[in-house]
This record gives C-alpha cells, structure tokens and sequence, in this order.
C-alpha cells in the first residue's frame, strides 16, 4: 500500500489555500490594527513548560500530548497549545520590559492527540492572541470586540459567545471544596476520570462531555455565586464594557476551560453547526501564569481560535476562483522565444502569466488555458509572426484583437494590471 498521512493529520491542498490565504491575510489586517505584533515560535517545547500551565490533571496534559525523549534523554513535546511558548519566550528575552504591554499574536500548527472527527485533527491550525502586562478588565472586552469583526467580516453568523467568571486563587478553593462535596454521593454515576477528578480537579468534571455526568450536575455550585469582590468587580466591568458595545452573550456557568491556567474571565464562541466540535475560538485570563512560569507578577488574557473550523464556517463567496490573467499559445520555435520575452516582462510586474513549453497544438493549449481558468490567451503562430500581430481572445466573451507584437509589452501591462 502506498504511504498515507497519519491518523488525524491532513494535507491542505493548493485549491484550500486561497481560503486560507483569505483568513490569514484578514487576521493580520486586523491584529495590525488593534495594535497586535506577529511572534514565531517553535514546535517543539520542554515538556514541562505545558505541564506547568496547562497543568497536570487536564485531558491535554493526561492523554493528549506527543511528548518523546530527544536524543539526550530531555522530555519534550510538540506544542499543544501557543499561550505558554509566548510567555515562555517573553520571559525569556524580558520582553515585558521594552513593552509595558505585549500585545502579541501568532499563527500556526498545534498538536494535540485527540480522537479525529470531523473539525478535530492532531495537527490543526490555530490564530491566537495574547495581551500580557498591566490592564484592566476592558482588555477583556477588546479581545471579545476582536473577534467579534473577525467572525463579521468573515461573514460567520449564527455563533454564541458564552462566557464565565472562573475566579482566583483567592475564591477558587472555597468553591472547589464546595464542589467536592456536592459531587461526594454522585459519584456511582460519574464516569471513571470524573470519579479520579472530583478529588484532583474538581472543577474538570464541569467541562465533562459525558451526558451521565452532565446530569450529575444538575443544581451544582455555580463559580459566579462564589466569586471574591474583586472577581465580581472585573466580571460586572466586563459585562458593562459588552454591553457598551451592544454585543450579546449568555452566561454559561459550567464554563470552565480545558486548560487549568485560566482566571477570571473565560469564554467560548461556539457555532450550532458541527455537532460536538463546535467551539469555533476561545480564551480567558490568565492572571498568575506569567509568575508561575517564573516572570513579574503580571496578568494576561488571550484567546485562539481553530482556522480549520473557522474555514469550514466562512462564505464561500469570499473567495472567488483564481484567474490566471494570461496564457500564451505559442506556435513553433520563433514564437515560443517571443512568448518567453513576454512573459518575462509580465512576470517582472508581478502579473500571472504562463505558457505551455510542448510545443502542443493551438487545439490542446487552449484546453491547458481553460483548465488554468486563464481571462486571456494570447495567440502567437506563424502568421501572426509574419504580419507582426498578436491575436488576443478574451476567453469569457470570446471576442478577439490584433495587437502589434512590437508595443505588445506594454499593451498588456495596461490590460492586465490590476486597478490601484
Ligand atoms: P483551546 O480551547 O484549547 O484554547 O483551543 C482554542 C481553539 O483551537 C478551539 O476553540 C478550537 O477552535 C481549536 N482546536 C482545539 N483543538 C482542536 C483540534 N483537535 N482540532 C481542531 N481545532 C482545535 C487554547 O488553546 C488556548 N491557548 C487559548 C488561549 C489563548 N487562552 C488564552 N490565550
């Protein structure tokens, strides 16, 4: 059998790439205007940098990551996630202490070893944002107002931004232990890693996809009914600061994350189509990370978003086919060279230009021109050779030009480049 792509992973194919290219290049607009600057990380980190921060009883830590001994024995893994190797690397280069604060995005693969379905890989795309240093709680408001244009211009409706307080390490014990001890006699009917959770992590059960347990759940506890003054404080200013914005969102209490850096606020945009994988980006506070990661006491907040499940959601009118702007139908040795001048003086002013070099017949390079969707085909034969024209046919319409060979540079330049 030939090789394949390994379970999960997935080629991306040229005729994807403008879709691709669309949302990346929207993204970047937008990042630059909100003041966000591009950092390129690696793939591979020490294990513990996510062992440390996305923290040891979450499924990502437990089940999902391709962590391996490098050949010096070192632990590590390939990066499940972008918000610990940015910290990690702004502590690193004190980057925090040029910028008061790092307002920075990234956009790249991830790794995570999940059960693949559809809009779930072990390889997946993410574009994340991350605002570390001193802020306030509408820091929180502006990373929602972000995605919020994305997911318009993007022409993506019908999400729901549901949103949660998960508080500090000031009320987060008191409502843990409340947590455990309404989960005490429900345990028969949790599944095994709850049952293990509710005494680790209790706040994991929350997030449990399983339906036993999201039974077990009803009348729970709810973290906002638990929250400290200043925990309350910076929900109700974030609230406010939406509600300003007129963006609306549902409060959903069972919110908890899947990562255990979290404070504070956190929240999910989710779509109604794609059944369970339908969490199309998401993110929150995470206020003690940059000191548990061994930098200044500083909070953070930032949000990634799954460009796979965002180019399965987008309007596909945004991406009309590509047209290639000419192709040239050369006729014999003399016009194929001629053709080559051409098409060096157009590719020179970065206009798409191509031609075939098998010497084919008129009949089979028009069909290559209409397979590369080409606007015009230049024709260059014999005849046209001797009384030093060109003919250009213009493949929608069909109407067809002579065009003197001697100014047909320039001439094309005028028809082909596009409008400023
Ligand atoms: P996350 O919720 O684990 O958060 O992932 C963010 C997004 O990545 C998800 O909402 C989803 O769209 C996409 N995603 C996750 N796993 C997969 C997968 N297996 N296949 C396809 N798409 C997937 C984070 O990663 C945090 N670092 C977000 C963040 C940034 N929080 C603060 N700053």
């Amino acid at each position: 059998m030939n090789i394949q792509t390994i379970k999960g992973f997935k080629d991306i194919l040229p005729d994807e790439i403008p879709k691709w290219d669309f949302v990346e290049q929207l993204l970047r607009k937008l990042f630059k205007s909100y003041h966000y600057k591009e950092i390129k990380l690696p793939i591979l980190e020490e294990t513990t940098l996510f062992a440390r921060s996305i923290g040891t009883g979450t499924d990502i830590v437990e089940k999902e990551m391709y962590t391996f001994d490098d050949r010096d024995g070192k632990k590590i893994t390939l990066r499940p996630e972008g918000t610990a190797p940015v910290v990690r690397s702004l502590i690193e280069h004190n980057l925090m202490a040029a910028t008061p604060l790092a307002k920075l995005f990234y956009i790249g693969p991830m790794f995570r070893r999940e059960r693949p379905q559809k809009g779930r890989y072990r390889q997946f795309y993410q574009a994340g944002a991350e605002a570390i240093g001193p802020s306030g709680p509408l820091q929180d408001v502006e990373m929602i107002l972000f995605l919020s244009q994305f997911f318009k211009e993007m022409r993506i409706s019908n999400l729901t931004l549901e949103m949660n307080s998960v508080g500090c390490p000031q009320c987060r014990p008191n409502y843990k232990a409340l947590l455990q001890e309404f989960l005490k006699d429900k345990q028969t009917g949790l599944c095994e890693n709850c049952q293990r959770r509710t005494l680790i992590n209790p706040m994991r059960v929350l997030d449990c996809k399983n339906e036993s347990c999201q039974k077990m759940l009803h009348n729970a506890p709810e973290m906002v009914h638990f929250l400290c003054g200043e925990c309350h404080d910076h929900f109700e200013e974030v609230k406010s600061g939406l509600g300003v914005l007129h963006t609306v969102y549902r409060i959903n209490p069972r919110l908890v994350r899947g990562l255990d850096y979290y404070t504070r606020t956190a929240f999910e945009w989710k779509s109604d189509f794609q059944g369970a994988q339908n969490t199309i980006a998401a993110g929150g506070r995470y206020d003690g990370l940059v000191k548990e990661l061994g930098g200044p006491d500083v909070p953070g907040i930032g949000f990634a978003m799954g460009i796979e499940r965002v180019i399965a959601l987008m309007d596909p009118s945004l991406t009309p086919e590509i047209e290639l702007p000419l192709f040239i139908a050369a006729l014999g040795k003399t016009a194929q060279e001629a053709a080559l001048l051409i098409l060096a003086e157009l590719r020179e002013n970065h206009i798409g230009a191509e031609m075939d070099f098998q010497n084919a017949s008129l009949k089979s390079q028009m069909k290559k021109a209409d397979r590369y969707n080409a606007r015009y085909v230049l024709i260059i034969g014999e005849d046209e050779l001797k009384s030093g024209k060109a003919t250009l046919r213009q493949m929608k319409t069909k109407e067809q030009e002579e065009l003197p060979l001697q100014t047909i540079g320039e001439t094309l330049l005028e028809k082909l480049r596009p409008p400023i």
